[in-house]
């Protein structure tokens, strides 16, 4: 089964001819392994949460504030990389079992959709992503990636991060990885509010763990997103941040000198998984 969009409703498409009816397996169900079936049915959740998104007021909020910024952010004039965006997708979570996680992916595939993005151009990576849920994201079309980065990925053109509800280690890493005024304006995050997060932590336990958040914090531009009262566990907090040239330049010349990687050592929850550490 493959997932596809009309100009209006998004389709779960059976290959072959008939399909299942609701509640019974079909002869194909039948004879396919039972994760194949599961693989199935999350597709099919998938569709359908797809377009319950869609009757949402919101969505053409997003959309609107997205197409926004993507023609901010990429330049359809030169040739070469700068004129395409890619999309990487931290911390998704179990989208097979948790229902958030779910339509956090189908508002993924929107937006996707919505920016031209084409779906092989986005790679994700929870480390708690099941075999079968990886197996399910490479058949949507995506790239699923191997390695636990930390969220330490280096920019070189335009890339649009998907990190919903994720650790602040996480947006911590991403930024000293990025960490300069020529490349930070390639960052486009969707993501928990930097602003929100200041306001929930004391100033100086910010500034000592997670130190490029709080200083780029006052300087980023932040759009929040709306979502209705039945969305609010999914998408609550949210806001697309970005990372404006001109704002950048208002902080200190030596706050861009050699940046030194985030320990974390005073953290006692760290909220991220950290990648296992070869023996020496
Ligand atoms: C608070 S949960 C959010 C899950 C989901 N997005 C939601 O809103 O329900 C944070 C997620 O970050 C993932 N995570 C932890 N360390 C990570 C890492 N190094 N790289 C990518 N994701 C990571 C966790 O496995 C978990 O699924």
């Amino acid at each position: 089964m493959a997932l596809m969009a009309d100009s209006s409703e998004w389709k779960s498409v059976r290959r072959g001819r008939g399909g299942a009816r609701k509640g019974k397996l079909s002869q194909l169900e039948k004879t396919q392994a039972p994760e194949s079936v599961d693989r199935e049915r999350d597709k099919r959740r998938i569709t359908e949460a797809i377009n319950e998104l869609k009757c949402e007021d919101f969505w053409p909020e997003w959309k609107e504030i997205f197409s926004g910024c993507l023609a901010e952010t990429v330049d359809k004039t030169v040739e070469g990389t700068d004129c395409i965006m890619e999309c990487i997708c931290y911390g998704l979570g179990n989208f097979s079992s948790c229902v958030s996680a779910r339509y956090q992916l189908a508002m993924l595939l929107l937006l996707l959709e919505a920016l031209q993005i084409h779906v092989g151009w986005c790679s994700l990576y929870d480390p708690v992503f099941t075999v079968s849920e990886c197996e399910t994201l490479r058949e949507l079309g995506f790239a699923v990636l191997i390695e636990n980065e930390e969220g330490k990925r280096a920019v070189c053109h335009p890339t649009l991060f998907y990190l919903m509800h994720c650790g602040k280690a996480l947006y911590n890493n991403l930024l000293w990885k990025n960490w300069s005024p020529q490349i930070l304006p390639k960052v486009t995050i969707i993501g928990n509010s930097f602003l929100g997060i200041q306001e929930r932590m004391l100033q100086r336990e910010l500034e000592r763990d997670y130190r490029f958040l709080s200083d780029v914090t006052n300087v980023c531009e932040e759009t929040s997103l709306p979502c209705s009262q039945r969305f609010l566990d999914v998408f609550n907090d949210t806001a697309l941040i970005r990372f404006p040239l001109n704002k950048l330049h208002q902080l200190p010349k030596s706050m861009w000198d050699e940046p030194s990687e985030p320990q974390y050592e005073h953290c006692q929850d760290l909220e991220i998984i950290q990648r296992v550490k070869e023996p020496k």
